[in-house]
């Protein structure tokens, strides 16, 4: 019952988020948040011949991971966001590594999500993402794959990715770059932490 609301909650709510128009050169953003592309039809309910891959399963605070979109058919459009597993917010930031054929889009600040640049036949797709400064939980790459404009698969998930909760706490032999970031805080915390003791 919850998710039946939760569903009609997100239909409702998206369907006046939409506005007229295919969008075929990929400027998705008011599918931002149900990620439906606006064709006049429903979602396919099959299993999606495309999946999701992240090159990681956990993240650390900017760290990069590149996502794959890929299947055994070829697709002509996508919408990719992260999101906090089962949230609606796109969360961290996307580095298009292929101009030609994708784009960033702000769903939730400037590249928080990509899409395709032209309706062109696509196999294979990576996009570079960079997580938050902080922890935004765990998380979940998702898709929505355009074969055609009658047949498309829409939130198609990857795995979980989790926080990586050690990032800070072990003592690593690489160097962490984000170590740097938070020295000024580190030392007038144990600044604090000294006059106290
Ligand atoms: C994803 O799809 C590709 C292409 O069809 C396939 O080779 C690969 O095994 C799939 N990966 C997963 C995790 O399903
Ligand atoms: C970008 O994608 C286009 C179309 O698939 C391809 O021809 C081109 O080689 C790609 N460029 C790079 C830098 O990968
Ligand atoms: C988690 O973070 C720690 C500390 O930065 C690092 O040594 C470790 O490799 C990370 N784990 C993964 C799975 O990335």
């Amino acid at each position: 019952m919850e998710k039946l609301s939760f569903f009609l909650f997100l239909l409702i709510g998206g369907n006046f988020l939409l506005v007229v128009t295919c969008y075929q050169n990929g400027q998705v953003t008011p599918s931002c948040i149900n990620m439906i592309p606006n064709h006049g039809v429903s979602a396919q309910t099959t299993l999606a011949p495309y999946n999701i891959t992240a090159s990681k399963n956990t993240y650390s605070p900017g760290e990069k991971i590149t996502v794959t979109l890929q299947g055994s058919d070829v697709f002509e459009g996508f919408l990719l966001q992260a999101r906090t597993a089962g949230g609606t917010a796109a969360v961290g930031t996307f580095t298009i590594t292929n101009a030609t054929i994708s784009q960033g889009l702000d769903c939730n600040g400037p590249n928080s999500a990509v899409s395709h640049k032209s309706s062109t036949g696509l196999t294979n797709i990576q996009a570079t993402w960079v997580a938050p400064s902080s922890s935004a939980g765990d998380l979940e790459f998702r898709a929505t794959f355009v074969k055609s404009k009658l047949t498309f698969w829409v939130q198609v998930k990857s795995s979980q990715v989790t926080f990586n909760t050690t990032a800070f706490g072990s003592s690593s032999s690489s160097f962490n770059p984000n170590i740097m970031l938070h020295l000024p805080l580190i030392l007038f915390v144990s600044g604090i932490l000294m006059c106290y003791n």
